[in-house]
């Protein structure tokens, strides 16, 4: 089906854009626009502007703006096409045929992946025979098993015989070129074949036919991998290896990883603790996100332990960020230097794998912390450009209800931020002001100990001190000590708001609070043995928060 730019501007042309929101916003005219109250964000009074003769709506207090197809896809959650398509039935107009089929070009093609496919076969049998006895010892003392270069499909290319054997199936020669497994030698004008004593990876499309192939040198010859060229059949940056294995693997609830290489797809499937895909050999594309999104909701990018795989991540999540859908998202793990996951996984086996996947950063996190190690964060001027860095970063998440989600959480982090730094009684060299007079009672033996419970929570439950930080952290902790750590525990939480209890743990222990955070403990094993509970649970912890802080909040008697 083809749908062309005319044929939209024509459905635009077709349909009222306010006859479409009215049915979920309440619109008042005004001249040649209607307004009404957004439905991208909560206002009392109504700035989403829509213009029909235009097409557009606009809100001033948020800044979305969209036409009919955008408004459909990010109101009603609906893909392009099938925004189109509701649109098209909205006007009445009939969606385009499916064009005429080029019979010529078709028959081609199925004669393209049938001598793939040919080839395929004739690979793999190879492997199995006295020639690929040294590739097949090679792949086993890479630790692979029968079973897994069964399923992967995993093949030999002799030095010469594919030619020959593609000429004995009657494949011709302007197709065994088209298919790029002959080459013609610009020296003696001979064909030859492309892949010459090398392992063979078969790259299959999502219905499982054989398009292209990936190429490894036994030895140290180069280059190390080469992969088939482009053909009608095969688009480098539209396909991901490994689909039909993640996908049988997906199905049974493992989580899918992003991967660089052929080896290491192959090494996270047979360990079966995760599914994987790995571009080929190029950086990964906003087509093969997407592709994994069909697959999974929320894939982990696992990139290589060193600078290229670090540098790959970046680059990643900067594709990402246009593209992202509601619900979709991909998370980061990072590997230990100089490894990969087939690395990992023989040197820490399957749950060396499980950890790192456990550990995945949020998009979000991720996004946030790479960003700020970029920056002397104690420099005022250098907070300032992260702040700018990392608020030009959500603006270019082109859907408006994610982007103004990750504003939401960005501002909030800057605001955790300012408030860190303001409050700072030394953590990051500035001096103490105190702009509040809510003071906690003097540091008698009860308020110390309320002081340090308090304390203990927040260390054991991170993620509920960074909720409460507006409150924590105008409140005084009285105890000049106490008042220190607390700085301290926001700033290195501020910095990496995933740390947990024992990473902050080890965090204050190193800046010296040895001695209170074992007072602190006996504060806990009271606490916990008062309320007879062997579990910590987290409501419980976040009630008892703001318990102690109502009562810390109480009006000093005079
Ligand atoms: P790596 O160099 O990280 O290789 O390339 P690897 O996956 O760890 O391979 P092994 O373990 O040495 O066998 C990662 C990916 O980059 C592409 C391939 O897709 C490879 O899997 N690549 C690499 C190439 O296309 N050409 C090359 O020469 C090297
Ligand atoms: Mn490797």
């Amino acid at each position: 089906m083809t749908i062309t730019p005319e044929f939209i501007e024509n459905l635009r042309g077709k349909v009222s854009l306010s006859s479409i929101i009215a049915r979920q916003v309440k619109l008042t005219k005004r001249g040649t626009r209607s307004v009404g109250l957004c439905p991208f964000h909560h206002e009392k009074t109504p700035s989403f502007n829509v213009n029909d003769e235009e097409g557009f709506y606009h809100c001033f207090g948020c800044g979305v703006s969209g036409d009919a197809i955008s408004y459909l896809r990010e109101t009603s959650g609906l893909s392009f096409i099938d925004a189109v398509r509701e649109l098209a039935s909205i006007a009445s107009v009939p969606m385009p045929e499916i064009g005429p089929i080029d019979r010529s070009k078709q028959k081609r093609q199925i004669a393209l992946l049938s001598c793939i496919e040919s080839a395929s076969n004739f690979f793999q049998s190879n492997l199995k025979i006295e020639k690929g006895e040294k590739a097949l010892d090679y792949l086993k003392k890479r630790g692979l098993t029968e079973k897994i270069i069964d399923e992967f499909h995993l093949g030999y290319a002799p030095r010469s015989g594919l030619n020959k054997f593609l000429k004995s199936i009657e494949c011709t020669e302007e197709v065994s070129k088209l298919a790029g497994l002959i080459s013609t030698s610009g020296r003696d004008g001979k064909n030859y074949d492309y892949f010459r004593d090398r392992i063979i990876f078969p790259i299959q499309n999502r219905k499982g036919q054989v398009i292209a192939f990936g190429a490894r040198s036994l030895g140290d010859s180069q280059p190390k991998y080469l992969n088939s060229p482009e053909s009608p059949s095969f688009s480098k940056k539209a396909v991901l290896y490994g689909w039909i294995q993640a996908r049988e693997r997906v199905r049974r609830n493992l989580p899918l990883l992003l991967v660089e290489g052929y080896m290491d797809v192959i090494a996270v499937t047979a360990s079966e603790k995760a599914a994987a895909l790995a571009p080929l050999g190029t950086a990964l594309t906003t087509d093969q996100i997407t592709l994994a999104w069909k697959l999974h909701d929320e894939p982990i990018l696992c990139f290589d332990g060193d600078l290229a795989g670090r540098n790959a991540a970046v680059k990643a999540i900067k594709r990402i960020l246009p593209v992202l859908e509601p619900g979709k998202t991909i998370r980061i793990s990072t590997l230990p230097e100089n490894i990969d996951p087939d690395d990992l996984i023989r040197q820490h086996g399957g749950d060396g794998l499980l950890l790192v996947i456990n550990s995945a950063k949020s998009l979000i996190d991720a996004a946030w912390s790479q960003n700020a190690s970029l920056y002397k964060l104690s420099q005022p001027e250098q907070r300032a450009l992260f702040w700018q860095e990392i608020r030009n970063l959500v603006r270019t998440i082109a859907n408006n209800q994610i982007r103004a989600a990750f504003g939401d959480e960005i501002e909030r982090r800057i605001k955790v931020m300012r408030a860190s730094t303001r409050n700072d009684t030394g953590a990051l060299g500035f001096g103490y002001i105190s702009s509040f007079n809510r003071t906690i009672e003097r540091p008698k033996t009860g308020a110390l100990r309320r002081t340090q419970t308090l304390l203990g929570l927040m260390i054991a439950f991170p993620k509920i001190a960074i909720d409460k930080f507006d409150t924590l952290s105008e409140l005084e902790f009285g105890d000049l000590h106490c008042e220190k750590m607390k700085n301290h525990l926001f700033d290195a939480l501020f910095r990496e708001p995933d740390l947990d209890e024992r990473a902050l743990r080890y965090h204050l222990s190193k800046l010296g609070y040895n001695q209170t955070l074992s007072e602190i403990d006996e504060m806990l094993a009271d606490l916990w043995n008062d309320n007879k509970k062997a579990n910590k649970k987290s409501d419980e912890a976040s009630q008892k928060i703001d318990e102690i802080i109502s009562l810390s909040l109480a009006p000093r008697r005079r």
